[in-house]
C-alpha cells in the first residue's frame, strides 16, 4: 500500500458508472474487470487510490469515521445525513430531484396528519415542518412509490430522475423540494493529515469536471 494512500467510499448503483467515467478523466484508471466483479474493493491502478463500495446512504458514515477519506455521493443522500464532512466538489454527475409526489394534485387527509412515505425522513419532516403542516412520516428502505399506490401513504418525498418510475405507477410530482448531483465528500481529519494526496484528488477531479484547477 502507498504511504498516502486514499480510500474513496463510492455510493453503489446510480452514479456509480459516472463517477468512475470521471475519475477516468481525472486519469484515476481502474481495471475494467476488477470494476465489473463483485469485490467490494478495489485498487486503481497507481495504487494511490482504493475504493469501496457501500450504499449511498452509508458513504456519509465511511467518510465521518474516518474509514474512508473521501466518498462520492448523491446531496440528496447528504441532505438527509448529519454526518460532519468537508464537501470541496460539486461532480456534476447524477442530477436528479428529490420530490413530493403523490397520484392526486390535490394533497389532502380527512382523517388527520398526511400520511408521508419516504426514505428521506429529514428531509420530509423539515420541508413539511417548515410549512406548518402536520404529517406522519412512514420510513421505507425502497420502492417507496408503492407505498403511495397502495394506500400506505397519502404521498411519497422520494428521488426522481427520469419520472419513469413515477409515470408508469400512475403517480406525478406535486412540488420539487431539492436538486440533487454526486458530490465529493472528505473526512475532516485526511483533509488536514492526507492534504497533498486529497488536493491531488481534487484538484484532478475538478479539473475533469470543469477544467480549470482549483486554487
Ligand atoms: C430511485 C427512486 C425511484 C427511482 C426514480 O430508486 O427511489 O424509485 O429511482 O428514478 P426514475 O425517475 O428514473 O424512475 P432506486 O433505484 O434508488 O432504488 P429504491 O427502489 O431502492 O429506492
Amino acid at each position: 500500500m502507498m504511504p498516502d494512500q486514499l480510500t474513496i467510499a463510492i455510493a453503489k448503483g446510480r452514479m456509480q458508472d459516472d463517477a468512475f467515467r470521471l475519475l477516468r478523466r481525472a486519469g484515476v484508471l481502474v481495471n475494467e474487470e476488477a470494476l465489473r466483479s463483485r469485490r467490494l474493493a478495489i485498487e486503481d491502478e497507481s495504487g494511490r487510490y482504493r475504493f469501496v463500495f457501500v450504499k449511498p446512504a452509508d458513504v456519509p458514515v465511511y467518510v465521518e469515521h474516518g474509514i474512508a477519506d473521501c466518498g462520492v455521493v448523491g446531496r440528496d443522500v447528504l441532505l438527509e445525513s448529519e454526518a460532519d464532512l468537508l464537501q470541496p466538489l460539486d461532480l456534476n454527475i447524477g442530477f436528479c430531484r428529490i420530490a413530493l409526489a403523490a397520484s392526486e394534485d390535490k394533497l389532502t387527509n380527512n382523517f388527520g396528519a398526511l400520511r408521508v412515505a419516504t426514505k428521506y425522513p429529514r428531509v420530509a419532516a423539515a420541508h413539511f415542518g417548515a410549512r406548518g403542516v402536520p404529517v406522519e412520516i412512514i420510513e421505507l428502505s425502497g420502492s417507496v412509490e408503492l407505498a403511495a399506490v397502495l394506500g400506505l401513504s397519502d404521498c411519497i418525498v422520494d428521488v426522481v430522475e427520469t419520472g419513469r418510475t413515477l409515470a408508469e405507477n400512475g403517480l406525478k410530482v406535486i412540488e420539487e423540494i431539492a436538486t440533487s448531483t454526486g458530490r465529493l465528500v472528505v473526512n475532516r481529519a485526511s483533509y488536514q493529515l492526507k492534504a497533498v494526496a486529497v488536493a491531488g484528488l481534487v484538484n484532478a477531479l475538478n479539473e475533469a469536471v470543469n477544467g480549470e484547477t482549483a486554487a
